[in-house]
């Protein structure tokens, strides 16, 4: 690992992420109606929470249509490059639908903003937003999601999709990245 020397300490274990994203799905499906909706993950670290979300939706008779963005704010680094760049658009056409956009972390906002405005400007009827985990210290656009598992400090996390430089989205459960003194 090409990386400066640091340790993974457990921040939110595995079972508290199951709990909370069956409470998440509660309150998610309380804001669905009975019009086709589309569940659209930000690439790539939404993939695991997105996952487990919809197969909790499956028993509540909701079946999405499911598709991916890839949206890059981030190099290598721990700090947000300001621009948002789309690398993979959605296929699923999204005109009169209703949106639930899923992301893996708020941040200084910018991702989720320019991911809202992007399905709206392919139609998207409507648009809500879910996020695993939300560092509302760190915002720089003033943008709120509609769904958030967990709030966390102002610290690089890793695991359960989220990366540092592609390592370690397999953890099952979140970590805080602590570099050696
Ligand atoms: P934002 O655009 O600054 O809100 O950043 C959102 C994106 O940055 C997320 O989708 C993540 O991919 C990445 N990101 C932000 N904070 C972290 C972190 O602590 N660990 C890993 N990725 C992060
Ligand atoms: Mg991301």
């Amino acid at each position: 690992m090409n990386l400066p020397p640091h340790k993974i300490e457990e921040l939110i274990s595995a079972k508290d992420l199951q709990d909370r994203v069956t409470k998440v799905v509660d309150d998610i499906t309380q804001q669905l109606d009975d019009k086709p909706l589309v569940i659209v993950g930000v690439l790539r670290g939404s993939f695991m929470f997105l996952a487990d979300l919809v197969r909790e939706l499956h028993p509540r008779k909701f079946h999405p249509q499911i598709d991916f963005m890839t949206l890059q704010s981030y190099g290598s680094a721990t700090v947000s490059s300001g621009n948002v760049n789309i690398t993979k658009d959605v296929t699923v056409s999204l005109d009169g639908m209703t949106v639930l956009l899923v992301d893996d972390i708020l941040d200084s906002g910018r991702t989720l903003n320019f991911a809202v405005k992007h399905v709206l400007n392919k139609g998207a009827s409507k648009v809500l937003s879910c996020c695993l985990l939300d560092k509302p210290d760190r915002r720089v656009v003033d943008i709120k999601a509609d769904f958030i598992g967990f709030d966390i400090p102002d610290t690089f996390v890793v695991g359960y999709g989220l990366d540092y430089d592609s390592h370690y989205r397999e953890l099952p459960y979140i970590g805080k990245v602590v570099f050696d003194d």
